[in-house]
């Protein structure tokens, strides 16, 4: 990043920061108790990356999210599960200000992140998406090489201007992707030339490129065979020491497997969010028993 963009960059994040504040006050600070109390992992002292209170969205008359408030916490992998169509897509959606691309789409309620308010009306789309990623079910890989997949990005955001610090940054990304050693002697063939599996690591190292804070993953391993699925499963075990994760899931090991914090979702509303393990082992609520025991879903 040169200085002229660092500095519009911060001013930017500094004026929605104000808006931020000033939205605030409006909204409870505790932790939100609708349903059941969020539980926090008590041996580890977590910061707070996201929070989201009172998040209502609809698609013209179609209510889909109904006041959603949670803490998602810095470097966890948070998983969303519940039924289709409850919401869980749209939620992600809400963290990067994706909806904003659909016309029809009113919301209502904060979504705070490190303490600046998304929706601000001064918050840049552009710098807010470099620091919130995306992966999504289906891999996607531009029709570029490889290597471009990986550089668009960083290059887009002024991050590197000399050659060889994109060629770094790019062998960072994608080592810490998991995926440098198959691809290093390839780096200019067709991104699409790759496996299922290799294609989504790859939109894994497009992701953390620009080293953003969050990334969101909808379903990242639902179109992958088991054991890139384990690949990508280990590798958001790894990710979560630098970024935060929140992924949405319909397999529940997976969510057992690699999941912190678990947000079960059901007709648009959260019922119940908490630590994976006392999720899973103790369900404060009917609903997320039937659904985690495979009653229903
Ligand atoms: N672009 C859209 N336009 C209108 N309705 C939508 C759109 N996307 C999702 N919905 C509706 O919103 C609800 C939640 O959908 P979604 O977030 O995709 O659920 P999930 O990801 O949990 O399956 C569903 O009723 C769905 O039909
Ligand atoms: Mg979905």
């Amino acid at each position: 990043m040169n200085d002229t963009t660092l500095q519009n960059f911060q001013t930017q994040q500094n004026q929605s920061l104000a808006s931020g504040d000033a939205v605030r006050g409006q909204y409870s600070a505790a932790t939100p108790d609708k349903g059941q109390p969020v539980t926090r992992n008590e041996s580890v002292e977590e910061n707070l990356s996201v929070r989201v209170r009172d998040l209502s969205l609809w698609y013209g008359e179609h209510q889909a999210l109904d006041d959603i408030s949670i803490d998602v916490f810095a470097n966890t992998v948070t998983a969303l599960i519940g039924p289709s169509g409850c919401g869980k897509s749209t939620f992600l959606r809400c963290l990067n200000r994706m909806n904003d691309l659909i016309s029809s789409v009113r919301i209502k309620g904060l979504v705070e992140m490190d303490g600046r308010d998304v929706n601000a009306r001064g918050m840049d789309e552009v710098a807010l998406r470099r620091r919130v990623g995306m992966v999504f079910q289906k891999p996607n890989p531009f029709p570029k090489s490889i290597y471009e997949n990986v550089a668009y990005a960083p290059r887009m955001h002024d991050m590197v201007s000399r050659k060889a610090d994109q060629d770094e940054l790019v062998e960072r990304a994608l080592r810490d992707a998991g995926l440098w050693n198959e691809v290093k002697d390839k780096l200019h063939e067709p991104g699409t030339s790759l496996s299922g599996g290799q294609q989504q690591r790859l939109c894994i190292a497009r992701a953390i490129a620009v080293r953003p804070d969050v990334i969101l993953m909808d379903e990242p391993t639902s179109a992958l065979d088991p054991i890139s699925t384990a690949t990508i499963e280990d590798l958001m075990d790894k990710l979560k020491q630098d970024f935060t994760i929140v992924t949405v899931t319909h397999n529940m090991q997976q969510a057992a497997r690699v999941a912190d914090y678990t947000a079960f979702f059901h007709l648009g509303e959260m019922i119940e969010y908490n630590a994976t393990k006392q999720m899973f082992a103790n369900p404060h609520t009917k609903k997320a028993e039937d659904y985690i025991t495979g009653r229903y879903g």
